[in-house]
């Protein structure tokens, strides 16, 4: 499974990137709004420095002409860029106005499978379920993941499902083991992976043992 960052935050995204493990990024108006000083464009383009997996930037217009217009200025900022879209009717129409362009894009907000089956069939790359946002509400958000995960293989779709809105650790690997192709992780949790309490304790006991070892060399000098 690959794994995105859910950022606009350049630090974050440089740090995962020299982890080794960064296959791309998502951004959305919500992220975009936590920088500063910064347009948009400007933002995206560093990060498409950054990594060379798919960077996904978010219309926000709600008509088709709208979502066109941003859609085609993002595709202009770098090769990696996907444009993302909401699920909706006019969204649909714009991934399907994309597709025939050769844009690629990521269908957002995604809450069931059926969604999911539309996005794809109208011709998305990615199709992005909110696992968090139906756990919020009672609903069970890994099954969506699970479900269109088995539609997709099954019927040999050629769109990948990515896992967003994770809000922890068990998403990610829930996510794996229900067949999402991709997850997107806040920077918090890509750390909250890395650390264990037995590996942090299990440092720390052989660097003391080290320690002790060649203080007992050292005194016998
Ligand atoms: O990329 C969008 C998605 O991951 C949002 O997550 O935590 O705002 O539900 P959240």
């Amino acid at each position: 499974m690959k794994l995105f960052l859910d950022t606009a935050d350049i630090d974050e995204i440089r740090i995962v990137e020299r982890w080794g493990v960064l296959d791309g990024v998502t951004t959305n108006p919500t992220l975009f709004a936590k920088t500063s000083g910064r347009t948009y464009d400007e933002v995206l383009k560093e990060i498409c420095g950054i990594t060379s997996g798919p960077v996904s930037a978010e219309v926000v217009a709600e008509d088709v002409d709208g979502m066109l217009k941003e859609g085609r200025h993002f595709a202009k900022i770098a090769d990696n860029i996907v444009v993302k879209v909401p699920m909706s009717e006019t969204g649909l129409e714009a991934i399907s106005r994309f597709a025939a362009e050769g844009i690629a894009t990521n269908c957002t907000l995604i809450f069931s499978a059926n969604q999911g089956l539309l996005a794809a069939k109208a011709g998305a790359s990615l199709l992005s379920p909110f696992v968090g946002r139906l756990d919020d509400i009672n609903e069970e958000g890994m099954t969506v993941i699970r479900e269109l995960s088995d539609i997709i293989r099954f019927h040999e779709i050629d769109s990948e499902v990515l896992s967003a809105s994770i809000r922890h650790p068990r998403h990610v690997t829930d996510s794996a083991l229900a067949g999402a192709h991709v997850a997107t992780l806040p920077f918090k949790i890509v750390q909250q992976m890395v650390h264990h309490p037995l590996t942090d304790k299990g440092i720390a006991q052989f660097r003391s043992d080290w320690d002790a070892a060649r203080k007992a060399l050292a005194a016998k000098a």
